[in-house]
């Protein structure tokens, strides 16, 4: 395989992250562009391993900057853009939706322009099954690509607008692309402002969970290694112009996957503190892999495989949530959860 110049949007965040060291890793060959603005999401101290390796650079820029990202872009002529920066979290968009439409969408749209301006040879635009909507209980029902786009949320508005960019600059000018729409993924350096790093590092303290409304909505869970070597695959082998959905059948309800962490880590259930429903909260989401499986991916995780190594690698690795939860941190899940107290 020849020498490829991959630059990695959001590379200082969760999934982002976990996809740099895996492809440092496995490809040395590759010279790997980390570009993050390192919001509160991103940090570098995840890379402290590869941080002196040949192919690992990082570069801080904001994507949504035309003028930083035009130069950057003119003066390393990547071959591949993997972009997963994004603002990510769906509570936060409730509260504050404008910076999802700046960086998501405006952000998106530049990241476009960028690559059209020195011809990509991949533009791979990690996106979510959030922008499918929800679907009802109905176990045999499942996201398909073909699923209609109803996002319900300012974050999932924002993601399946940038997606529409992304089809249109394929269509229009012929840019090549593909989507990843993956469902919920879990693992090492999840932001502990979501529902599993969340209830690992309370529980850990002996802090309450909060459980939106009845806990019996259902998330499909998957680990972000399997989000990371579908990337890959895709990257290489997906056919320009299509979208790929990202899931290997974990469908669990909230509460099922708060007692599983608070089983493994033999704490009291009465840790659950059942708290007013999030504003529009999607009832299911549940992905139809096939068409990912047909280019030759399969996961190496199922959730109890999964949530046994992630429950681990927390409790191996508490300096790094535990610098997260003291900072910043502490005020906004002061300020989100005090909303919530009584239900
Ligand atoms: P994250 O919030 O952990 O990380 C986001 C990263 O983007 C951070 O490092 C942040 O500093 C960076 N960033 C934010 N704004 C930026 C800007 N303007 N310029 C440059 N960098 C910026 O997110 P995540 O959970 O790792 O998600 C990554 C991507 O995957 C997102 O696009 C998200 O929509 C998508 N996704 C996430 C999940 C999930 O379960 N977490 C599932 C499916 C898809
Ligand atoms: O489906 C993919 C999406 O998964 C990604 O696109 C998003 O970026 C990612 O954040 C995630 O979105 P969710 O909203 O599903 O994840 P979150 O961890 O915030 O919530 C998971 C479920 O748990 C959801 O039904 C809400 C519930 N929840 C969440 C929190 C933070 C709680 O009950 N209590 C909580 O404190």
């Amino acid at each position: 395989m020849s020498k490829k110049k991959i630059v990695v949007t959001g590379g200082a965040g969760f999934i982002g992250g976990n996809f740099v060291q895996y492809m440092v890793d496995k490809y040395p060959d590759y010279d790997i562009y980390n570009l993050d603005l390192l919001t509160y999401a991103g940090d570098l101290t995840k890379h402290k391993q590869i941080e002196d390796n040949n192919n690992y650079h990082f570069i801080k820029a904001d994507i949504s900057d035309r003028e930083t990202i035009f130069s950057v872009f003119e003066k390393e002529k990547f071959d591949y853009v993997v972009h997963f920066a994004a603002e990510s979290h769906v509570d936060r968009s409730i509260t504050d939706p404008e910076i999802f439409i700046k960086t998501n969408v405006l952000g998106t749209q530049i990241l476009l322009d960028a690559s059209k301006h020195i011809n990509v040879s991949k533009f791979l635009h990690v996106s979510t099954d959030e922008v499918y909507g929800e679907l009802d209980f109905d176990p045999t029902v499942f996201f398909t690509e073909d699923t209609p786009i109803q996002p319900n949320s300012p974050y999932s508005a924002s993601k399946a607008s940038s997606d529409l960019l992304v089809r249109a600059y394929y269509e229009t000018y012929g840019l090549p692309v593909n989507i990843t729409r993956c469902s919920n993924n879990y693992g090492p350096y999840h932001f502990p402002e979501k529902l599993i790093p969340l209830t690992i590092s309370r529980v850990l303290n002996d802090e309450s969970v909060p459980v939106y409304g009845d806990g019996k909505n259902i998330r499909d869970w998957l680990h972000v290694y399997d989000h990371c070597s579908a990337i890959d695959l895709v990257l290489h082998n997906g056919a320009n112009g299509e979208v790929y959905n990202v899931g290997g059948h974990n469908e669990k309800t909230n509460l099922e996957v708060v007692e599983t962490i608070l089983s493994a880590l033999d704490k009291p259930e009465s840790l659950i503190k059942f708290v007013e429903d999030r504003l529009g909260h999607d009832k299911r989401y549940a992905i139809d892999p096939t068409k990912l499986e047909k280019l030759g991916w399969k996961p190496t995780y199922n959730f109890e495989t999964g949530i046994a190594q992630t429950i681990q690698w927390y409790l191996d690795n508490k300096e790094w949530w535990e610098q997260i939860i003291s900072g910043e941190y502490k005020e906004y899940f002061e300020k989100q959860y005090s909303l919530k107290d009584n239900k």
